[in-house]
């Protein structure tokens, strides 16, 4: 796939500017990247502080996968986020997720992704947002009751560009991206188990209003949390991780 980045100093949100260029027809591999967004956008209805010193990244993605599937496009961002920051820092930090696709640095969030599907007149499109906060001033951040939020540098002291860091993270995106296309979800699936914080750890998951206290037991096939509560293993397509214990077996 080629990529077709677009780089503009300000928009209200790089998802919303990618809605607005798909809707006139632009092929598949499209990336938006802006300096600010004047309205960034979050998961679950929330807003995305977006002032200058971040990295603020739309694709737009034409999939041909079963709609069960459409979520691990959003993992691949993750994924791609997390590894390219990873390089970027070269080992002086390391940076982690938590499920489904929070980037953190030392147990703060630092990053995030927004996938949005898109039905339409051709095929299913799907916009894949990644926000990383690299030189952002933390007092415009919002408060975070748990995972709160920090910046590349306060978590490493490395100044990041968002210009190098953008191609880079759309290029790994669209590899991973590719590859899902190509097998399905399975190395997805083993990279995300790799990289999450909590894998094997005792944890707190919010779902709605109800708090579930378990052990991490791994991704399902479907992108599924499982948590193993000790009577039962369930796994949970949604939901968020508020804690991440740790583990009495490796404290000993
Ligand atoms: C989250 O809530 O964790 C997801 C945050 C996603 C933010 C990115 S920034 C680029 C893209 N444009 C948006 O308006 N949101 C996403």
């Amino acid at each position: 796939m080629r990529l077709e980045i677009h780089w503009l100093e300000e928009v209200d949100s790089t998802n919303l500017q990618a809605q607005r260029m798909l809707e006139r027809g632009c092929p598949e591999g499209t990336v938006v990247v802006a300096r600010r967004q004047t309205a960034g956008r979050g998961r679950l209805g929330r807003d995305w502080r977006s002032p200058a010193g971040g990295l603020y990244l739309t694709a737009v993605l034409r999939p041909s996968l079963r709609g069960e599937e459409l979520g691990w496009i959003s993992v691949a961002g993750g994924l791609a986020a997390a590894e390219e920051l990873a390089d970027s820092l070269e080992g002086k930090a390391v940076p982690l997720l938590k499920w489904p696709n929070d980037v953190l640095l030392g147990g703060r969030k630092v990053g995030g992704i927004l996938g949005e599907s898109r039905g339409g007149s051709q095929a299913t499109a799907v916009l894949v947002g990644i926000g990383l906060n690299l030189t952002t001033d933390p007092a415009e951040l919002p408060e975070r009751p748990v995972f709160p939020a920090s910046t590349v540098l306060a978590e490493t002291g490395v100044a990041l560009e968002p210009e190098a860091l953008g191609r880079a993270v759309a290029e790994r995106l669209c590899e991973w991206y590719e590859r899902l296309q190509r097998e399905g979800p399975g190395a997805l699936r083993r990279r995300l188990m790799q990289l999450t914080a909590h894998a094997g750890k005792p944890i707190e998951v919010q779902d709605g209003e109800t708090i579930l206290r378990g052990r991490d037991a791994g991704i399902s096939e479907t992108g599924a949390l499982r948590l193993d509560t000790g009577a039962e293993v369930i796994e949970l397509p949604s939901g968020q991780i508020v804690k991440i214990h740790v583990d009495p077996r490796e404290a000993k």
